[in-house]
């Protein structure tokens, strides 16, 4: 298969899978997702992420390049002990595709993205909206530098700035679309308000236990925007709320800790995808993680870094209980179990039910409906 087949391919690949529509499908098929993936991207294996240069190995990076998978194209390193963390990618196709959909756009409307990222998607933005209809907002001055570069020698021209994209871009303001590419938890409230009303705004929403769905939300003219989960999607953190990374560095074996046994199944909670959502609004500021050991036994670990509280769970294979540890100001896996209990008195609902409301006061999660509001945490 030739270079540019490939390119091709991909697109049909997304055409096929149902993710590209007709409304993108110019788009995609006239910006060439090379022209924006550096000459080195960092794949994972078991171990880590590991470089992959163009140059030495430039069959497999074309293939990457063509492939329906998103690519690292900056990691950082936090010391000789830590694994390398991504800190921007180019995100897979089928996510820009989707993602592009939902916000359905109309000629002559503006867009406002956050996370510009290698520049693909704004290309793709100022190719079906033109140049001066799209303003990108990057908050690494490196990714922001490369991206312009990238998007020049495209013959893409929009506004990119660098800064934090949480902020928007006041003075480009009113957006008819705004278009999140990193995760965000809170919503900025600059990004409603700078949406024109009737406008959409696109955006991946997590939580320390699930990351994440997709949320559209509409403007209404009374400063609000709301809508429902639409889909799911895992984005890398919005650098200005990124939950503490290290589950492990709140844990402390000298903690004292109250010590008893659950009835809760770890797996019923982490083990389905709906009930980690609830988890996670439920029980916020809250991460885990799993270590894993012989014979399917393993020990979840729940930390909220900013009160040092922590709490594991030891899960045995056919066991009716499991040993449980907690320690700190907030019990977590009480919280876990308040949480998984709230979730299915509400029917189990799936996390396409949820939706959230952003107004100037803040942000509330609702269920089914903007007026059936989701308990908050005391
Ligand atoms: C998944 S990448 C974006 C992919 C990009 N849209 C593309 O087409 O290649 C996420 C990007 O969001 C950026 N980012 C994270 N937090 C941000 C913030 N508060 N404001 C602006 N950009 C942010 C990261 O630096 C990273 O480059």
């Amino acid at each position: 298969m030739s270079r540019e087949s490939s390119r091709v391919g991909l697109v049909e690949e997304l055409t096929r899978g149902g993710y590209l529509s007709p409304a993108w499908r110019d788009a995609f098929t006239r910006v060439d997702r090379k022209q924006f993936i550096p000459d080195r991207v960092w794949i994972r294996s078991d171990d880590g992420y590991h470089p992959l240069n163009r140059t030495t190995e430039p069959d497999r990076w074309h293939a990457l390049v063509y492939r329906d998978q998103a690519l690292v194209t900056q990691v950082e390193d936090d010391g000789p002990d830590t694994a390398l963390i991504p800190s921007s990618s180019a995100s897979m196709p089928r996510v820009v595709a989707t993602m592009l959909d939902a916000l359905a756009v109309a000629d002559g409307q503006t867009a406002l993205e956050i996370g510009t990222g290698t520049g693909y998607n704004a290309a793709l933005l100022s190719e079906r909206l033109g140049d001066r209809h799209v303003v990108s907002i990057e908050v690494d001055p490196l990714v922001a530098d490369t991206a312009r570069a990238n998007l020049k020698s495209a013959g893409y021209f929009p506004t990119v700035l660098t800064g934090d994209g949480g902020l928007g871009a006041s003075a480009y303001a009113p957006y008819d679309r705004v278009i999140v590419t990193c995760a965000l938890h809170t919503v900025p409230y600059p990004l409603v308000e700078q949406t024109a009303p009737g406008g959409a705004i696109v955006l991946p929403w997590g939580t320390g236990l699930y990351n994440g769905v997709l949320l559209r939300l509409t403007t209404g003219d009374d400063g609000t925007a709301s809508g429902p989960v639409v889909g799911d999607s895992a984005f890398m953190w919005n650098r200005s709320e990124t939950p503490h990374r290290d589950v492990m560095a709140t844990v402390k074996e000298q903690d004292r800790t109250t010590a008893t046994r659950t009835r809760l199944d770890p797996r019923l909670v982490f083990g389905d995808e709906n009930a980690a959502f609830t988890a996670g609004i439920l029980v916020p500021d809250c991460r885990y993680s799993v270590g894993h050991g012989p014979d399917g036994e393993f020990t979840l670990w729940l930390a909220d870094h900013a009160t040092g509280s922590w709490a594991s769970v030891d899960f045995v294979p056919d066991s009716a209980e499991y040993d449980r540890r907690q320690h700190g100001p907030r019990t977590l896996w009480g919280e876990v179990e308040a949480a998984f209990a709230w979730w299915q008195s509400a029917g189990s609902p799936d996390r396409t039910r949820y939706g959230l409301t952003v107004n100037a006061a803040g942000q509330r999660l609702w269920l089914d409906s903007p007026d059936t509001l989701v308990p908050e945490r005391r």
